[in-house]
């Protein structure tokens, strides 16, 4: 572990003192902004935490703080750390102070017209060398970037939940993204300790596409009653060494932001493979969105405080 001082990194990676970057702007605090903010925090970097409200924002805040509490039991980071790099993140509404950041990421919902609007804002806002980076995990990288008034510095920075324990980021050029934000992308995200493999912008990339097809097929044999939610899980996990069964990850990954992205593979490459299972549309309408409702496939009760 490293010392506690400055704006060192707190956790395993390279030291971003070595890069340009210094300042990290997230927009959208939710599941992934706020881990994204934990992450970028312990590796050295000043963070911003924004979301459309007051409330939405102090959320993401108080989930950053669980996501680093909880590395902190697992002995990863000290809790004399977990103060540091928490002191590290502040948290804002819209977007103005995004102006001064060197990378800013977005993480708002997987929906093109939000995101879209998104760039299209931030374009006014940040500085000629602002890399302005999507946590897309289906969209194409090159119709957010197409809303941005340059969209050569636009990349996609794909990290995976929960962002302090996942090691892979994927990185997605557009089709404009320019070689020196894509390299500045990638040593960011390495700056954090992560492996970076780079996909094409196609719909899903490598790792979306691959997991959409797998919960849904789980999701079908459940709804084609082939076997009961934990006996699917329970095959997964011992068959394949899965760490997680299908239910269980399409808990975590939320069902909505699932239905999206399958919508998104069904839109990009009309392949019946993707059609989504009624199941999982009927669970989204029933507001049973996984671990962020408190209820998906399994229930999740809320914390008691200082449980
Ligand atoms: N959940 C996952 O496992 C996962 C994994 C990898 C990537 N992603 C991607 O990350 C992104 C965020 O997903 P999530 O699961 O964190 O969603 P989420 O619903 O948990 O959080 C989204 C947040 O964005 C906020 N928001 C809405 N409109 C906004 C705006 N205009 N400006 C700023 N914030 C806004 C919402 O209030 C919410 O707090 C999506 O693109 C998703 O596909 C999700």
């Amino acid at each position: 572990m490293t010392t506690v001082s400055g704006t060192e990194p707190l956790e395993t990676g390279s030291d971003p003192r070595q890069s340009v970057s210094r300042r990290i702007f997230v927009a959208g605090a939710g599941i992934m902004g706020s881990g994204i903010a934990a992450q970028a925090a312990l590796g050295g970097y000043a963070v911003t935490l924004e979301d459309v409200n007051e409330e939405f924002a102090r959320r993401g805040l108080d989930n950053a703080r669980r996501a680093l509490e909880s590395a902190s039991k697992r002995g990863k980071v000290s809790p004399a750390n977990v103060q540091v790099a928490l002191g590290r993140i502040d948290v804002a509404i819209g977007l103005r102070r995004a102006e001064g950041a060197d990378i800013v990421v977005e993480a708002a919902p997987e929906k093109l017209e939000i995101k879209r609007a998104l760039f299209e804002e931030l374009s006014g806002i940040v500085g000629p060398s602002t890399i302005l980076a999507t946590n897309t995990s289906s969209l194409p990288v090159t119709s957010i970037a197409s809303a941005a008034v340059d969209p050569g510095r636009v990349v996609g920075i794909h990290f995976f939940n929960p962002v302090l324990q996942m090691e892979l980021v994927e990185v997605i050029p557009g089709l404009h993204t320019r070689p020196e934000v894509v390299a500045r992308a990638s040593e960011f995200a390495r700056s954090l300790g992560k492996s970076v493999v780079t996909s094409k912008d196609t719909p899903g990339f490598v790792t979306t596409r691959a997991l959409a097809v797998l919960g849904n097929e789980a999701a079908w044999m459940l709804y084609e009653g082939t076997a009961t939610k934990e006996d699917i899980d329970v095959a997964y996990k011992l068959g394949f060494h899965h760490p997680m069964g299908p239910f269980e990850l399409l808990d975590l990954v939320g069902l909505d932001t699932t239905v999206a992205i399958l919508d998104v593979l069904w839109d990009g490459f009309r392949d019946s493979k993707y059609r989504t299972c009624p199941l999982l549309r009927s669970m989204v309408a029933a507001g049973k969105l996984g671990r962020k409702s408190g209820s998906g496939f399994y229930e999740y009760p809320p914390k008691v405080a200082g449980a």
